[in-house]
């Protein structure tokens, strides 16, 4: 039997170990880097005057009042984390069947637009466009008999957008699932005059355990009504994610998501390859309280285990990821 030489070397004289022995040599082989102009940092905002409220089940992230906000806003600037992703959680009182607040050019998501705009104009300012946070049955789009309505929550989101780019915000990322939304969104932004908002699909959200925080966070959790599961994705398709994202782009999309990130890393690198458009993926609440559970425990190393799940993502093709690490994470990556 003839031991055919390897193209990419063989033992003894192949040694790999040689290019981890020193850390300046590990600096020079580093495939990936992590930046912090790689983050995205989601806030949470309330009514209200100077106030920073825990969430149970997220330590250490908080609902914040506008004013504090605009603060956080200014230190991702500082940190340079270019922009921030904004959810609403509003009083139960303006939740309804239609989500109509959602609409209200001087809602609470509108008014943080215009105050973190003004403060800091040269960050970016994202905002979730589907209707969880304003309905009474905690659905992202209009529920009847018992069925999300697809053509009819379009049109609802289509005017959402509009309300929150006229407000400020920078990129339209509609979260909702709807199929065909992303092309009505773009025309309805076009016909206002909106050509330059850019739209952030996410385009292959799956029907995932891991949101559970977040619907804390946004206080939709107690309200919904049985699962997304008609509109989010099975987690068993990654074709279909395929489909998704090619739709998407399609009708419009500048950016795409895959949502949650980690366990669908895979799905990451699959639209990475196949359209090599920006494509982001959001670490979500889930995701974020399993790191922060077990390093409470002294069960993991909470700064090296941010480090290297947002590390994954960079390998796995990500150009940019949602986290709520953000700022810790930039905080980290500045220490020599
Ligand atoms: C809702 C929305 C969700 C998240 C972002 N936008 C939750 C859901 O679909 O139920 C989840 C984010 C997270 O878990 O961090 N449109």
């Amino acid at each position: 039997m003839s031991t055919k030489p390897s193209p990419l070397g063989s033992f003894p004289r192949t040694r790999l170990r040689r290019n981890r022995r020193a850390v300046w040599a590990r600096a020079l082989v580093a495939e990936h880097r992590l930046a912090a102009s790689d983050l995205i940092a989601p806030l949470f905002v309330i009514e209200g005057t100077n106030i920073a409220e825990d969430i149970a089940s997220m330590p250490g992230v908080q609902r914040l009042s506008i004013d504090r906000a605009v603060q956080a806003a200014a230190e991702a600037k500082r940190l340079g984390i270019p922009a921030v992703a904004l959810f609403p959680r509003i009083d139960d009182k303006l939740k309804g069947d239609d989500g109509a607040e959602a609409l209200n050019p001087d809602n609470l998501i509108c008014r943080a637009v215009r105050a973190i705009k003004a403060a800091q104009p040269d960050l970016g300012v994202i905002c979730d466009v589907a209707l969880d946070p304003y309905t009474s049955h905690g659905h992202d789009g209009l529920l009847h008999g018992g069925a999300i309505l697809n053509d009819e929550t379009i049109g609802v989101l289509c005017r959402q957008a509009v309300v929150q780019a006229q407000a400020g915000c920078d990129v339209i990322a509609p979260s909702d699932m709807m199929d065909g939304r992303v092309g009505a969104i773009r025309d309805a932004l076009d016909r206002a005059g909106l050509t330059d908002v850019q739209i952030l699909s996410y385009a292959a959200k799956y029907a995932s355990a891991f949101y559970g925080p977040f619907r804390d966070a946004v206080g939709s959790k107690k309200l919904l009504a049985g699962d997304k599961k008609t509109y989010q994705m099975d987690p068993a398709n990654s074709d279909e994610a395929i489909r998704e994202v090619a739709l998407d782009i399609a009708e419009g999309a500048d950016m795409v998501m895959v949502k949650p990130g980690l366990p669908y890393l895979d799905i990451v690198r699959r639209v990475k390859e196949t359209f090599a458009v920006p494509t982001f993926a959001y670490q979500v609440s889930g995701e974020y309280a399993m790191i922060v559970a077990a390093a409470e425990r002294g069960w993991l190393e909470r700064d090296r285990a941010i480090l290297e799940s947002l590390m994954a993502f960079k390998r796995a093709g990500a150009d940019a990821m949602v986290t709520y690490f953000a700022f810790e994470a930039a905080r980290l990556l500045q220490r020599p």
